[in-house]
């Protein structure tokens, strides 16, 4: 299977029998983005909470793409009302797609629409596909239970913010990797804008440090995982 990344907390997953997913497909108005909505194609999107950067494109390119996105219930009503079809789900649950299992996890962060209704919780989300572990945690600060969560799942490869202010900072993101455990932590949601600018080598030799696995993904770059 292959990941790529787009840059912010926006990803592709391409599944080994051609299922293709999208993570917070921030990419029209992402200035760090050289891919552009128009250049992709989804069969399911996973929306990780509501803000403005990270239902991205997901409604033109559902519409296009007659893609299903999956979310927590009242993101999905929200997704529902704008024409797009949406699986709901809750934090702590688990469902079988025929591209493999997503499960969403606490995130502390918000989650309000960009119309400023209310979007539900934020969340994290787990994807096993074709026997590799992947968990986004969306935009989340520092929480202990990632502890349980690593514990309980065998990540392969944990995706997360590294870019403060409205996230985990390096400081925290670090310690975050430790609780986790996963094979290869890649982090995101960093230079997107100046505020959240944040240099991931100093990330990565933090992690090394903790005799860690750290692969940074440059914007637009795909891998085999
Ligand atoms: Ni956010
Ligand atoms: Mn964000």
């Amino acid at each position: 299977m292959k990941l790529r990344y787009f840059s912010h907390s926006a990803f592709e997953v391409t599944t080994n029998n051609g299922k293709v997913i999208l993570i917070d497909p921030f990419l029209d108005d992402n200035p760090t983005s050289t891919v552009k909505s128009i250049d992709v194609k989804a069969d399911y999107i996973i929306l990780t909470h509501a803000h403005g950067d990270h239902i991205g494109d997901a409604f033109k390119i559902s519409k296009r793409c007659n893609s299903t996105i999956i979310c927590t219930y009242e993101l999905a009503n929200y997704c529902k009302s704008k024409g797009v079809s949406a699986h709901d789900m809750s934090i702590g649950g688990g469902h079988n797609f025929e591209f493999g299992r997503v499960k969403f996890t606490i995130a502390f962060h918000g989650s309000q629409t960009p119309e400023g209704t209310y979007g539900g919780q934020p969340a994290g989300v787990i994807l096993t596909i074709d026997n590799v572990t992947i968990y986004h945690t969306g935009d989340t600060g520092l929480f202990y239970d990632m502890k349980l969560i690593g514990e309980l799942n065998k990540i392969d490869y944990l995706l997360l913010p590294i870019g403060d202010n409205y996230t985990m900072g390096i400081n925290d993101a670090v310690r975050a990797v430790e609780l986790v455990n996963p094979k290869i932590a890649i982090p995101m949601h960093y230079n997107t804008f100046p505020v959240i600018k944040a240099d991931p080598n100093l990330f990565k030799k933090e992690v090394e440090q903790l005799g860690k696995n750290c692969r940074i993904m440059q914007f637009g770059e795909s891998i085999e995982v």
